[in-house]
């Protein structure tokens, strides 16, 4: 069987980083590029007040070496960014609504029922262009401000975007809140009609246990950062995503096939971990993988 990895870190990584030179994204991109991971999420358009970071984002995609066997995308807050986006040259776009109203304020400064409205017009901005629109629900397994979010309610926000013509969907565990218990709960609630992507932090060490949750329930989709790079400025105590490199590590022992070459992988961490500087979190990265003999 097939599971499909997203590889986030040039964005959801590096946004949460101290920023990095132009050339240094553009080669961790061209590095996860070679991997053989099948998309990458790129950049994103967001207002560089909000993520400095991701200022550069036109120059960095200008630059990458855009392979034919990867699906790049961007992510975008609004209308604004998707306008962007497409002027750059993307036609998969992300679009990021929170579940919870407190923290769509926070990251979007705007309620989410705002955000919902703004959607509306973005769909058809970006199908009108050719392109495809995923719906990310941030915090759809809690919010680090109000607490649990009910799966009632990001069942409701699916349905509004799904009437309005999401292609995908995707549901962000953004500061690390979900466990197996929780995936379960909201993957038992949500219309599944279109393609669903899960987007885990490692915040509380549940990755990789969401991932096999999730796995069990029939989701073959998942976002990863390479290293664990990653994070969220506007969520407290917030850590990366879980490591790409673990995901596959995980994923190829149970004999489910990525695409992805573990070694280049591994690689492509230790380039993250050079580029940003500090020591990341994986521990792939760290120890190899388990097949790895060392001398006695
Ligand atoms: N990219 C660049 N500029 C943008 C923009 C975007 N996506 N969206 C709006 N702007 C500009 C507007 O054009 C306007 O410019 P002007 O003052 O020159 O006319 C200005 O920003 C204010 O527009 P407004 O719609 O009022 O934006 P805002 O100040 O309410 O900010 C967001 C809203 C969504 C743009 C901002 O909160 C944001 O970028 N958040 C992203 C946070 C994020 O990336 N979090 C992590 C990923 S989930
Ligand atoms: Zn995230």
């Amino acid at each position: 069987m097939r599971v499909s990895i997203r590889e986030v870190g040039p964005r959801d990584g590096l946004q949460n980083e101290v920023p990095v030179p132009t050339a240094a994204k553009v080669e961790l991109l061209d590095a996860l590029s070679a991997t053989g991971v099948p998309r990458i999420e790129a950049v994103s358009f967001v207002h560089p007040k909000a993520i400095p970071q991701m200022a550069d984002a036109a120059d960095v995609w200008a630059a990458a070496s855009k392979s034919p066997n990867v699906r790049y995308s961007a992510l975008v807050p609004n209308l604004k960014g998707a306008e962007r986006a497409l002027g750059a040259g993307f036609t998969e776009l992300e679009v990021v609504v929170s579940a919870s109203d407190v923290h769509n304020k926070a990251n979007l400064n705007r309620s989410t029922a705002e955000s919902l409205d703004d959607i509306t017009a973005l769909i058809d901005l970006v199908h009108g262009a050719g392109g495809s629109v995923e719906v990310i629900v941030a915090t759809s397994f809690g919010c680090p401000y109000t607490g649990d979010v009910p799966p009632a309610r990001v069942a409701g926000i699916v349905e509004r975007v799904l009437a309005d013509g999401a292609d995908r969907l995707a549901f962000g565990d953004t500061t690390g809140m979900a466990t197996p218990r929780r995936v379960t709960e909201l993957l038992d609630v949500v219309p599944r009609e279109r393609p669903v992507l899960l987007h885990f932090h490692d915040t509380r060490g549940t990755g990789l246990a969401n991932i096999l949750t999730a796995l069990e329930l029939g989701i073959t989709e998942f976002d990863a950062s390479v290293g664990g790079l990653g994070g969220c400025p506007y969520a407290p105590g917030a850590t990366g995503n879980v490591a790409t490199e673990e995901v596959v590590h995980m994923l190829h022992d149970m004999g489910l096939d990525t695409g992805i070459d573990l070694s280049r992988l591994i690689e492509a961490a230790r380039l993250a971990e050079r580029i940003v500087g500090r020591t990341l979190p994986s521990g792939v990265l760290r120890a190899g993988p388990r097949t790895r003999i060392v001398s006695a």
